[in-house]
């Protein structure tokens, strides 16, 4: 081991595994799980007009499929050993898996991680902020898709603005840096919040990432006109505030970003559904019930669990990895005639 890369039948070599520690989630964004009256209303109302595939009926992992984190901290060494130098911790809501901060700490002390994430939606991490950071967690990246109470409440089913902005603040007071917020813009939800969102960023000194909405939802209900692109929205930011461009971080980073004048804070804009960045994607997942999944839409998924329960011994999983990512898509089908959904929501899935 040491040696190894996992790279796949395009080329590409995979750096950056994302694993998600539950399926379960406190919120219930219009975009992931559409499952609240808000999410119905606004689909059946203002789109209604638009014909949608038969919903995913989401059922929850049941407990036991969920990996152990023995069994995470296994499968992190070994994709380590293989070649991965980033991890990130998602859900769902990771930080509803309770004593997150100990799984934290066991990846963190695995040689050869050179950063480790998470991405929150921020509602538990002003309780567990300090015990995070203190368990070696490098960055934290926020969901934030309004500013406004009422608006936030109707696309996350929560009323949680307070509880996330709070987080957002102690992420920044404690040392993590740099804070990220990730923005998912709908068309006639919360594009009247792009400026304010950008001023936000400004104000805060945060990086503020716009994210064109991607077909994930529970509902089946992604349109691509509900689609506000990278460029609409930077257009209108150009319009609002003189942004220059800061380049991008790292050839298989998703986000274009900008700079306001005065240096505070930062602009990113990802836009994977207009201008897809997939011939540089670098990343895989690892679901909560321990499944490979080589590509957010892959309609396919490779047992890991298993094989972690199976008794085989870490070179042979190393050797199944492999196999697997050579099997990574080349790229996603996303508003083409022959574009299949995955058959589990983004919650599912792991951001
Ligand atoms: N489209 C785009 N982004 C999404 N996320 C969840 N569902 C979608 C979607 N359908 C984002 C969340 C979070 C990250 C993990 O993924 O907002 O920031
Ligand atoms: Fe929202 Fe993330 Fe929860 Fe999905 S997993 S409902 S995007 S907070």
């Amino acid at each position: 081991m040491g040696e190894r890369l996992l790279i796949d039948s395009h080329g590409r070599v995979l750096r950056d595994l994302r694993v998600s520690l539950t399926d379960r989630c406190n919120f219930r964004c219009l975009y992931c799980l559409p499952e609240t009256e808000a999410a119905r209303n606004f689909y059946r109302g203002h789109w209604a007009h638009m014909p949608n595939p038969a919903p995913i009926a989401q059922q929850w992992v049941p407990k036991s499929n969920i990996l152990s984190f023995e069994e995470i901290e296994r499968a992190v060494r070994i994709a380590v050993g293989s070649g991965i130098q980033k991890i990130r911790l998602t859900g769902g809501e990771p930080l509803l898996r309770k004593h997150a901060e100990e799984l934290v700490a066991r990846v963190s002390a695995i040689p050869g991680v050179t950063d480790l994430a998470m991405t929150t939606n921020g509602f538990l991490f002003p309780e567990k902020a300090r015990a995070l950071r203190q368990a070696g967690l490098h960055r934290v990246s926020f969901s934030l898709d309004s500013l406004d109470r009422g608006n936030f409440k109707k696309i996350t089913g929560r009323d949680g603005l307070n509880e996330v902005l709070e987080g957002i603040r102690l992420a920044q007071e404690i040392g993590f840096h740099p804070v990220k917020v990730n923005a998912v813009i709908i068309r006639d939800i919360n594009d009247g919040e792009i400026e304010a969102l950008a001023g936000f960023a400004r104000e805060r000194q945060l990086s503020l990432r716009f994210i064109e909405f991607m077909p994930l939802d529970s509902a089946r209900a992604w349109q691509k006109e509900m689609v506000v692109t990278g460029s609409e929205v930077l257009g209108r930011l150009q319009r609002r505030f003189e942004l220059r461009p800061a380049g991008t971080e790292t050839p298989s980073s998703t986000s274009k970003r900008w700079m306001f004048p005065d240096g505070q804070g930062e602009i990113g804009v990802i836009s994977p559904v207009s201008e897809p960045f997939c011939g540089h994607c670098n990343r895989i997942r690892l679901t909560a019930d321990g499944k490979i999944r080589t590509c957010l839409f892959s309609v396919t998924e490779h047992d890991l669990r298993s094989r972690l329960r199976g008794g085989g011994a870490d070179e042979a999983i190393a050797g199944w990895l492999e196999e697997v990512v050579l099997q990574k898509e080349a790229r996603h089908h996303i508003g083409e005639p022959d574009f299949v959904p995955p058959p589990r929501s983004m919650s599912c899935i792991g951001g």
